[in-house]
């Protein structure tokens, strides 16, 4: 499974893309938003040089031809830009007319597997699925989820991204239920992180090597090259 960093924060980004595990970003309205006096557009192109993947950038008009004029604009940005466009009757007519000009589109707010059949058959690449809107209204996001990745079937070209993740399970979840990508905010990412017992793993053998000065000598003389290594 692909990890996206789902944000509108470009320190957010640089600060997670130096770990080398992002292959693209989200964005959406709200998360622009939040950006006190950041430029959206300046924000996604960056984005877009940070990650090096697809960086999804969404439209907010509701009716078809304004979705398209919005996401050609939106496309011009930078060409690893992806159209995120809501779900509904316009937005499919608009995923198809940008389908067919070469726009790669992120088709929003889906959740269930009827609406990921339509959007898929609109030749939208990603479908996004939003497991912590689907869990807050006590609607079981695993089970949507696995619904849409059974019912689109394994040979397909839309791929199914696993959006609106609250907690490290969430990201589990998706990738043991095959869905190709998961956008993950920063805070989930961090969170991914943390393990007590590595945490504690670390502290040991970081304690064992210094009780032995010797080897500290003997590893900085390998690293600097003083030390001849034997092979
Ligand atoms: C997806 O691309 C959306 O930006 C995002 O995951 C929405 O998450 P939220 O429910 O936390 O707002």
């Amino acid at each position: 499974m692909k990890l996206f960093i789902d944000t509108g924060s470009v320190a957010e980004v640089e600060e997670i893309a130096a770990w080398g595990v992002l292959a693209g970003a989200t964005t959406n309205p709200s998360l622009l938003a939040k950006e006190e006096g950041a430029d959206p557009g300046e924000s996604i192109r960056r984005i877009c040089e940070l990650v090096d993947g697809p960086v999804s950038a969404e439209v907010v008009s509701d009716q078809r031809d304004s979705m398209v004029a919005e996401g050609r604009a939106l496309a011009g940005l930078d060409d690893r830009v992806v159209v995120k466009v809501p779900f509904s009757s316009e937005g499919l007519a608009a995923t198809r007319e940008l389908t067919s000009e070469g726009i790669p589109v992120n088709m929003t707010l889906v959740f269930s597997a009827a609406q990921a059949i339509l959007t898929a058959e609109a030749g939208a690449r990603y479908v996004s699925c939003f497991m912590g809107r689907l869990d807050d209204i006590s609607i079981d996001s695993e089970s949507v989820v696995g619904e849409i990745v059974d019912a689109l079937g394994p040979h397909r070209d839309a791929q199914v991204l696993a959006a609106s993740l609250r907690h490290p399970m969430h990201a589990v979840i998706a990738a043991r239920l095959g869905c190709e990508v998961a956008t993950i905010p920063g805070k989930v990412l961090k969170a991914m992180l943390a393990h007590p017992l590595t945490e504690s793993g670390i502290a040991r053998f970081s304690d064992d090597w210094k009780s032995r000065p010797e080897f500290g000598d003997w590893l900085r003389g390998l690293v600097d090259g003083s030390t001849a290594a034997a092979r």
